[in-house]
C-alpha cells in the first residue's frame, strides 16, 4: 500500500516514513523544504535503501500541483498531513503567513483527498486545549481561545476536517493531538533538526550539551507547579509514529467518519526535572539560568492517554530517559558527521 506524507521531510514526518518503510508500505513524501532539507531524504535512504520514499517537491497551497500529484499517484491508500508552519512565536509576528500556509494548505489538500475519499490523519496539537481546567486533559475538554495564530490554525484545522467528513460518508479522518514529541530514531541517523535557533526545549538542551550554545534559558520558575517551572507530557517520536500507523489501520476498518485522540504518555514532567533527567542519563551538566516566562506558555499540560490505548491498542515503548538519550545520540551524530541542514 502507498501512503502520502505531506511535510514528510520534517521532524515527525521523517520518523513516520521510516516506520512505514519498515512495515513494507510505499511512501510518497510531499515537501517544499520550507523547514527541512533534501539531506533528510539521504538520511532516510541510509536507514532503508531497499524501499525508498518517492519525494515530490511541491507546495501544498498550490491547487494545480496538488491535483497533478494525486493524478500521478492514483493508487494511494491514505494521507498523513504534517505539512504546516509550527513556530508559535513566528505565528504571532506573521499571522497571515501562518493562516495562509496552514489553513489554505489544509483546504487545498482536503479538496483532493475528500474527492477521492482517502483516509486522512491530521497533525493536531495539545495547544488546542490552552490551559485546560481539568488535568490530565481528556479529549472532550473544550478548546480555549488560542493565544497564537499557530494554535488557531490547529483548532480551525480540526473543525474544517470534521465538517468535511460530515458531508461525505466515505471520507474518514482523524486528528491526533500530539503532546510534546522528543527524541530520535534508534539509528540516530535522523532526528529533530532545527534550521535556526531551536524553539523547542530538547534540541536546545542537546545543543548546549554539545557546546553549540552557551546556556539554556528556563522560561520561568514561578508558575503554580511543584517546582515552579512548566509541566509537559514528553513522548518519544517513534511512539508517536506508531500512533499514526494504528490510526490509519483503524480508519480503514472504522464505521464512524471522524475521530480525535490525544497522543501523550500521560506523565507530567517539569522543565527543571527534564533537564535534571538529561544530566543524569548523559552525565553532562547543562549550563542554565532562569529567565522570564515565555509569552503564551501554559503552565501545565499532560494527557489523559487511555483513549488511544484502549481504542487503537497503542502501547508506548520508550521511556522519557530513552527519548532523551536518543536525542543526545542524534546531536552527537550531527556533530561528528559535520552534516548541515542547508546541504542540498
Ligand atoms: P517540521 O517543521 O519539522 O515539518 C513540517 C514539514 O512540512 C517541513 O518539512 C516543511 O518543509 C513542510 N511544509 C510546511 N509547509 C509546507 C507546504 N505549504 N507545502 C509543502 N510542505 C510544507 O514540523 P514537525 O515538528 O515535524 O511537525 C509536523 C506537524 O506536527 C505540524 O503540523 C506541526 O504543527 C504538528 N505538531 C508538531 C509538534 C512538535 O512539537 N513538533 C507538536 C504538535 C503538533
Ligand atoms: C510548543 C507549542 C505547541 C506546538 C509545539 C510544536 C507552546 C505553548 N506550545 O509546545 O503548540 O505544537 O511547540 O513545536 O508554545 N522551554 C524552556 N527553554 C527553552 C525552550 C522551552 O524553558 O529554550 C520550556 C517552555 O517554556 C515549555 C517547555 O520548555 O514549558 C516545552 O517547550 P517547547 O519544547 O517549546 O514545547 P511547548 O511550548 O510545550
Amino acid at each position: 500500500m502507498k501512503i502520502l506524507l505531506t511535510g514528510g521531510l520534517g521532524y515527525i514526518g521523517a520518523h513516520v516514513c521510516t516506520l512505514l518503510q519498515s512495515r513494507g508500505y510505499r511512501v510518497v513524501i510531499v515537501d517544499n523544504l520550507v523547514n527541512s532539507s533534501k539531506q533528510m531524504l539521504r538520511q532516510l535512504l541510509a536507514i532503508d535503501s531497499k524501499n525508498p520514499p518517492i519525494l515530490e517537491l511541491l507546495d501544498i497551497t498550490n491547487t494545480k500541483d496538488l491535483e497533478k500529484l494525486f493524478q500521478q499517484h492514483d493508487d494511494l491508500s491514505g494521507v498523513i498531513h504534517f505539512a504546516a508552519l509550527k513556530s508559535v512565536n513566528q505565528s504571532i509576528q506573521k499571522p497571515l503567513k501562518y493562516y495562509h500556509n496552514n489553513i489554505i494548505g489544509l483546504i487545498e489538500l482536503l479538496k483532493v483527498v475528500e474527492a477521492r475519499s482517502l483516509p486522512l490523519i491530521f497533525s493536531s496539537s495539545c495547544t488546542v486545549y490552552g490551559q485546560s481546567d481539568v488535568l490530565p486533559i481528556t479529549e472532550n475538554q473544550p478548546f480555549k481561545p488560542s493565544y497564537s495564530p499557530y494554535g488557531f490554525t490547529k483548532q480551525m484545522g480540526e473543525q474544517i476536517i470534521k465538517d468535511t467528513t460530515s458531508t461525505n460518508e466515505q471520507f474518514k479522518a482523524m486528528s491526533l493531538r500530539y503532546f510534546n514529541p522528543i527524541g530520535a530514531h534508534d539509528s540516530a541517523l535522523i532526528g529533530q533538526w532545527p534550521i535556526n535557533e531551536p524553539e523547542n526545549l530538547v534540541p536546545y538542551i542537546t545543543q548546549v550539551a554539545i557546546g553549540k550554545r552557551k546556556e539554556l534559558k528556563i522560561f520561568g520558575d514561578q508558575y503554580d507547579t511543584p517546582d515552579g517551572s512548566c509541566v509537559r507530557d514528553y513522548i518519544h517520536v517513534m511512539d508517536l509514529a506508531e500512533a499514526h500507523l494504528l490510526g490509519l489501520e483503524y480508519l480503514w476498518s472504522s464505521k464512524s467518519n471522524y475521530y480525535v485522540f490525544n497522543v501523550g504518555l500521560g506523565e507530567g514532567v517539569s522543565v527543571k526535572r527534564l533537564v535534571k533527567r538529561f544530566e543524569e542519563v548523559t552525565k553532562i551538566s547543562i549550563n542554565h539560568r532562569i529567565t522570564n516566562p515565555r509569552e503564551g506558555d501554559v503552565p501545565i499540560a499532560y494527557a489523559e492517554a487511555s483513549k488511544i490505548q484502549t481504542q487503537l491498542g497503542w502501547i508506548p515503548k520508550y521511556s522519557i530517559d530513552e527519548a532523551l538519550l536518543s536525542a543526545w545520540k542524534w546531536e552527537q551524530y550531527l556533530d561528528s558527521s559535520g552534516l548541515s541542514i542547508d546541504s542540498t
